[in-house]
């Protein structure tokens, strides 16, 4: 069992060949949601897909770079036109794609990974998975005119192979086995997912994200903009916001930034 990721490899998991069509497949990008923006701009159609085996300067949230081996990972990028997604904003196809990746991870190898808020995949304690929408501006009518949903996945990364920064908190979903299933079958199933996107009501989503969410009554540290504060993650109300109430007891609601757990292993062991 070779693990190449092709289109043909993808195509005979797809549910509809058709889905196919657009997908495009590259041995090295300097980042798929690069390459796909660029194409975005050019006029490519809703539903195109851009996959590499290897980024050369893969992207993460806030500038951040995302470690983006060769051969061990999924690296997806999605053009999504934003008239052909019914959602009432970006943060809800952030979250639909986190819970994409759970779902995909859950039928495919039957581990039960969870999502720290907004869209951090993570396996027995350690992230597996991130997740990073951009938006393209319609200049016309100031509106979002395309997104790019880029999902990374680690897939096969041993262990010994993540750098140091991140060795403790980063992991793939086969770390010391040889995996029972192909990249090209993960990804067909993503890409199902996602392109089926507008079969699902965000209710819906918000409540099968919400039973993935690991840190709700957890002591987390916020940070928002500038600042910074310790707070408990109370709910996520319909739209994806994170309400936490802080040490001083007042309540907030998050509908951006990001938070940290110390003691993330804690939780899981
Ligand atoms: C994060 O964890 O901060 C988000 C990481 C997102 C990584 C993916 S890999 C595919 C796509 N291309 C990129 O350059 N980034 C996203």
């Amino acid at each position: 069992m070779n693990d190449i990721i092709s289109i043909n490899g993808i195509k005979q998991h797809l549910s509809d060949p058709g889905l196919s069509e657009n997908i495009q497949i590259y041995q090295e990008l300097d980042s798929t949601n690069r390459e796909a923006k660029a194409q975005a701009v050019n006029k490519a159609p809703h539903g195109t897909v851009i996959i590499a085996d290897y980024q050369t300067a893969g992207r993460g949230r806030y500038s951040r770079s995302f470690f983006s081996p060769r051969g061990t990972g999924l690296y997806i990028s999605f053009i999504l036109h934003s008239e052909r997604i019914k959602f009432s904003s970006p943060t809800v196809i952030t979250a639909y794609a986190g819970l994409c990746a759970c779902e995909a991870i859950e039928s495919l190898c039957g581990f039960e990974p969870a999502i720290k808020w907004v869209n951090d995949v993570y396996l027995n304690g350690k992230k597996i998975c991130g997740i990073l929408t951009e938006a393209i501006t319609d200049i016309e009518s100031g509106g979002i005119g395309e997104l790019i949903l880029g999902i990374g996945i680690n897939f096969s990364t041993k262990t010994t192979d993540f750098p140091e920064e991140i060795k403790n908190r980063a992991s793939s979903l086969y770390p010391d086995s040889r995996p029972p299933i192909t990249r090209n079958r993960f990804a067909a199933d993503i890409i199902d997912r996602i392109l089926h996107c507008g079969e699902i009501d965000e209710k819906e989503i918000f409540k099968r994200y919400k039973k993935r969410l690991f840190i709700l009554n957890t002591e987390i540290n916020v940070t928002n903009g500038n600042e910074r504060y310790k707070a408990t993650a109370i709910d996520i109300d319909e739209t994806g916001s994170l309400i936490v109430k802080r040490e001083n007891g007042e309540i907030e609601k998050l509908s951006s930034g990001e938070v940290s757990i110390e003691e993330d292993i804690k939780y899981f062991a």
